[in-house]
């Protein structure tokens, strides 16, 4: 059957709605921008409103007789090669919490990269999922972690044969990515599904240059951001399924759970227009951002003091699999100031915002949204900051662990020591007590501490430390870190 990728079913709806003047009476109250303040209306602008229909009942009629969604889903999945695609409004962080759920119950184990979002750690805690964890590949020079090797997953199912899947992130916000293959095979060899969180990979289809996705390379089930490296709007995300290990309808009624009742149609058209945009024209419009950023890594090389990561820093023997260029890691050690001065720097005196930022880089997300007038600005930004760099103060020094001492052991399930009696306790008496939150430097968001783990003096040093430098955490209940909230003594 062939298939027509210059439709956008949700996209065609809109302009329907609008051609044929429907009149709501329902949900939402603004109703196409009338209802709005003008004030607000000045801001976002009518195109917002007018968007914003209710999308069963709306978009489509109350018994979606049109299969609007349906249809730009099934757009999406043959776009992608998987068997049925499922759209999120609600970020990957809640696609990779439905993926969790279709794989694994209460009780049940499911073997996780230990570089997991704190938006799989937030699953594990909802579900009562029992984690096995799986090592990362660490980088020590560079304090980095790659995705976990296949070896890796054969030794957790070895040890946890009753483990019922697995679920590996790739590719990384650093870029950074697995041999998704070997990983796959690992899995079905024992008929056991492999998530894949590629969150930063929603581009990876549609060039030939980029590492291989998820779909292409067997995995089950696979979670993308659109709004990350795509063109969707924020919160718009999919989940791909492929192959007979996970029941579609089980994964459709497991998200279900999760989801709201009044998804936004923006969102819906922000994923559609992607796909339509990338199946028409994407291997042109990749190819454009890769020669680009290709030209930026070059450049930025160039600067005294700034070293961009690239694949021979990430990639071989012990380290990561595949690289995608896009993210430019840019390693600032050699300039003196931490990826924390040298964001807010940026951001002051420049109006450039950085993506990711720790003790030592900074990344800059170069998309297919570039031109060289943007990266030109970037370039430009980034000698000035070099020029600037001598006059700001030391960067703060960030201790950081060596890859064994940043492992904790987990000795509870972190749905039991988050929902358990729990105290707070002073920073510097926490060490030995089980946490009972997490604690996660953002970005990029993996978190050095999970409930449930055993805390221990180098991780509190490492987050202390972290947080005087400027690290920014966003989840722990004191969010000066005067103190750490644990299990209650006797429950620990
Ligand atoms: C690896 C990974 N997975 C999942 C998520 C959650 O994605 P979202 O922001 O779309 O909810 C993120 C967000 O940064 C991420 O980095």
């Amino acid at each position: 059957m062939t298939v027509d990728h210059s439709c956008a079913p949700v996209l065609e709806a809109l302009v329907a709605y609008r051609r044929e003047g429907r009149l709501s009476f329902t949900p939402p109250g603004h109703k196409q921008a009338r209802g709005a303040d003008p004030a607000v209306r000045e801001v976002l602008g009518d195109a917002v409103f007018l968007g914003d229909v209710l999308a069963t009942g709306g978009l489509d009629d109350r018994l979606t007789r049109d299969r609007v969604l349906q249809r730009a889903q099934e757009l999406m999945a043959d776009a992608v090669h998987a068997d049925h695609t499922f759209f999120s409004t609600c970020g990957s962080s809640l696609s990779v919490k439905a993926a969790m759920l279709a794989v694994a119950g209460p009780h049940e184990k499911l073997l996780i990269g230990r570089d997991a979002h704190k938006s799989v750690v937030a699953g594990l805690i909802l579900s009562g999922i029992e984690p096995v964890w799986v090592e990362p590949r660490w980088d020590a020079e560079r304090h980095l972690a790659h995705p976990p090797s296949a070896e890796e997953f054969e030794r957790a199912f070895t040890e946890h044969p009753d483990a019922k899947g697995a679920l590996i992130t790739s590719p990384t916000p650093y870029g950074a990515s697995a041999d998704l293959r070997a990983v796959a095979e690992v899995c079905h060899r024992r008929s056991a599904p492999l998530i894949v969180d590629e969150a930063w990979g929603a581009h990876l289809p549609f060039h030939p240059d980029l590492p291989s996705w998820a779909m292409d390379a067997g995995a089950d089930i696979c979670v993308t951001s659109i709004h990350k490296m795509g063109s969707g709007l924020e919160q718009g995300s999919v989940f791909h399924l492929r192959g007979d290990l996970v029941p579609p309808e089980l994964l459709g009624m497991r998200a279900d759970l999760l989801g709201t009742t009044s998804p936004s149609a923006l969102i819906f058209a922000g994923l559609d227009g992607w796909r339509r945009q990338m199946a028409l024209r994407g291997r042109e419009i990749m190819g454009g951002a890769l020669d680009l950023v290709a030209e930026v890594r070059s450049a930025v090389e160039e600067i005294d003091g700034m070293h961009v990561n690239d694949r021979d820093d990430f990639c071989g023997p012990g380290l990561a699999h595949g690289f995608d260029p896009l993210p430019v890691v840019i390693d600032l050690d050699g300039l003196g100031v931490s990826g924390y001065q040298a964001a807010d720097w940026l951001r002051e005196h420049r109006g450039i915002v950085a993506h990711l930022t720790d003790h030592r880089r900074i990344g800059a997300q170069v998309t297919h949204g570039d031109d060289r007038e943007t990266t030109g600005e970037l370039l430009s930004a980034l000698k000035d900051l070099a020029r600037a760099a001598p006059d700001l103060d030391a960067a703060p020094r960030v201790e950081v662990p060596s890859p064994s001492e940043l492992r904790m052991p987990q000795v509870m399930l972190p749905r039991d020591a988050f929902f358990g009696r729990a105290e707070a306790v002073p920073l510097d008496r926490a060490a030995g007590r089980v946490s009972a939150e997490m604690i996660t430097p953002y970005p990029p968001g993996i978190p050095a501490v999970l409930p449930g783990e055993r805390l221990t003096e180098p991780v509190l040093r490492y987050l202390r430390s972290g947080l005087e430098a400027g690290m920014f955490l966003p989840d722990p209940s004191d969010p000066s870190l005067d103190t750490v909230r644990v299990v209650a003594e006797d429950d620990g």
